[in-house]
């Protein structure tokens, strides 16, 4: 991979510039940042309240802050309800293409009938406001309907991403204490039944929390269900309760939306806290403004519902602006090459969103799969997830665009709920640049001591102010967040997001990756502490490191180093042994492309592994500072 050029610049076309939804970006960059709170509250009013808040933001519990404080908001009534009573009524919420060709449609009146109806199932199982239900499922509209239902009734989601296993489902459920699950028998994958249910069965085995799981029929797998705990949906959705009119909670603008379980610096994930309110407001604003949301749109953002993108950029963001939305459950290349392409032409998607890596994995495909397929309807694309290669971004631009379509290459995390850092389609692009802050933010490259670098010179990235798409907590552990998170400079609370990065002089941010034991793996985060705990729960480990090493297609890849148990010897056969194991507790994003056998780690005095260390042996780097090595 090439490295990336600044002064490689792609001005936006005049039709670009003609429809922008925002036209100017820094008359009202300064005004979002002289006037947070007016910006804000401007964008607040786009959205249906029961009743309007008393203050835009609360900081007198900083970094605990709260948005839109006293006011009344569910999400569900901004993207269900309210289109209802307009001429979104009948339009196309939701296009989904399973990978054997099978389609379902629903409009916004459709999807409002299934929410209902599933909402009204989840009441007679005794779910309630506050409650948290764990949704681990393919991606089918299902699980977009177990989401809305649970927000509508006031209920919390906490959605585990249905290609983790075991052991991860297990955690997330054990953490959140969830009493309810709702789960799939299973999903297909590249003309394979994966089952889930099984998957489900075994963690429902370590954690005793569930007493309910609702289960969706979607493939024809015989799977096992226990007696007055496992129901089918469709059982349940037969029944007079579960009608298909419900009213929508009046819960607050700072009530529990979801939880999300992302992966952290040390030890076992964190469950992210969101809010109906503020992150309603901050996911509709960032969808608008960065991708130029027109009534007529079809939006597609490839990744997954289980993770942050989905959440805010498949669910939430583009059903509050009222646009259809493309779901596919299914490999991108299969059964050839063209799916993804053949999905553009059949349905007439405007926008594309997803991640470098699937960029990189259709482009190994050559040119030819695209340009079978009349692509002309693309108007913008999007990247996420890691940093974009400029190869992989050029073509992107190039083959899938047509040298038309700006990249929107937006710069965000789970904690931060929303795009931080993303041009709007007006941005002259850099190539590999996520280019300015969004609306609001103000951004620094600092050093150790907080003080900002130079232009062109690597720091870690540092948001200096509050937003409303923040996460607002760590479940169950406040003084985590706020420990972990934010820190005072010049008497300001400022965001650390574990990202190094550099500004240019045109201040122009390049992303250059995490600082801390979080890997990105095809985009998807992972910690170095679950990989490595589910390694030391095989019976002949004792002790385990995980590093991210550079990979053409994937981004980084999982290298592992492995002590064994005394009287154990490594081979090939023990090396597949691992990985498999890894896969099945964790799940297939996590499998380590390589496990080493060794005698000893590098750790510091106080027995820290020093995973920056095993990185820059393997690169054949210089290993830096060994002042703490231990002897
Ligand atoms: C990385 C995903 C460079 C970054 C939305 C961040 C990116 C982590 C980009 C969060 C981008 C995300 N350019 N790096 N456009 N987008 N990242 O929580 O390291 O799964 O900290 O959220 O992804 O990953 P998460």
């Amino acid at each position: 991979m090439s490295s990336p050029n600044d002064s490689e610049i792609f001005n936006p076309s005049p039709e670009v510039l003609e429809q922008a939804n925002v036209p100017e970006y820094e008359a009202m960059y300064d005004y979002s940042i002289t006037n947070r709170e007016g910006f804000w509250a401007d964008q607040a009013e786009t959205l249906s309240w029961f009743k309007k808040w008393d203050t835009v933001l609360d900081e007198s519990n900083a970094p605990f802050y709260k948005w839109f404080d006293g006011g009344s908001i569910n999400i569900v009534q901004n993207a269900i309800d309210r289109h209802l009573g307009n001429a979104n009524r009948n339009k196309m919420a939701i296009i989904w293409e399973g990978e054997n060709g099978q389609v379902r449609n629903y409009s916004y009146n459709g999807l409002n009938r299934e929410v209902c109806q599933f909402a009204n199932t989840l009441k007679s199982m005794g779910v309630n406001k506050g409650d948290i239900v764990t949704i681990y499922m393919p991606q089918i509209p299902e699980l977009i309907f177990a989401m809305l239902a649970c927000a509508k009734i006031g209920a919390i989601h906490s959605v585990v991403y249905g290609g983790f296993s075991t052991e991860a489902l297990a955690s997330r459920i054990d953490d959140a204490q969830s009493r309810v699950l709702i789960t799939a028998d299973g999903g297909w994958r590249r003309g394979r039944q994966i089952d889930l249910k099984s998957i489900a069965n075994e963690a429902m085995k370590r954690t005793p929390s569930i007493e309910v799981c609702i289960c969706v029929k979607n493939n024809e797998l015989d799977v096992e269900m226990e007696p007055a705990r496992d129901f089918w949906l469709h059982d349940l959705k037969a029944l007079p309760i579960a009608s298909s009119k419900c009213e929508t909670e009046q819960t607050s603008a700072e009530d529990p939306l979801f939880i999300l379980y992302t992966s952290g610096t040390t030890g076992k994930p964190k469950g992210m806290l969101h809010t109906h309110g503020g992150y309603a407001v901050y996911t509709s604003t960032t969808h608008r403004m960065a991708f130029d949301i027109k009534p007529q749109d079809r939006w597609w953002c490839a990744a997954d519902p289980g993770w942050i993108t989905g959440h805010s950029y498949i669910v939430y963001g583009p059903l509050i602006n009222g646009a259809t939305i493309m779901l596919y459950e299914g490999a991108p290349n299969y059964p050839y090459p063209n799916r993804w392409w053949q999905i553009v032409e059949k349905y007439g998607i405007n926008i594309l969103y997803t991640s470098p890596t699937a960029i990189r994995g259709l482009m190994r495909f050559g040119d030819r799969w695209p340009q079978k397929h009349d692509l002309s309807s693309l108007r913008l694309l999007g990247s996420v997830g890691e940093p974009i290669n400029p190869e992989a971004w050029r073509w992107y631009h190039q083959v899938i665009g047509n040298n038309k379509c700006p990249i929107i290459d937006t710069w965000w995390q789970t904690e931060t709920g929303g795009f931080m850092v993303c041009p709007l389609p007006i941005t002259p692009l850099k190539p590999g640049s996520a280019t300015k802050p969004f609306f609001g933010n103000e951004i620094s490259i600092v050093d150790d001591d907080g003080s900002e670098v130079p232009a062109g010179e690597e720091g870690k990235l540092i948001i200096k102010n509050p937003w409303p798409g923040m996460a607002r907590t760590i479940f169950k552990d406040d003084q985590r967040y706020a420990d972990l998170y934010w820190s005072k400079r010049d008497n300001i609370w400022c965001y650390l997001a574990g990202d190094s990065a550099k500004k240019d002089e045109d201040g122009y941010i390049w992303v250059i990756g995490r600082m801390d034991e979080v890997l990105k793996v095809s985009g998807y985060r992972l910690g170095t502490a679950e990989i490595e705990s589910a390694l030391v729960s095989h019976p002949q480990v004792n002790e385990a490191a995980a590093i991210g090493l550079p990979h053409e297609l994937k981004g980084n890849a999982i290298h592992t180093y492995v002590i064994l148990k005394q009287g154990q010897t490594g081979s090939l056969e023990l090396e597949l042994e691992l990985k498999e194991h890894v896969s099945k507790e964790l799940g297939k994003i996590a499998t380590p492309e390589a496990v080493a056998f060794v005698d000893s780690l590098p750790k510091t005095r106080s027995g820290k592994i020093m995973r920056r260390v095993l990185k820059a042996r393997a690169l054949g780097q210089d290993e830096g500072d060994l002042s703490t090595l231990e002897e």
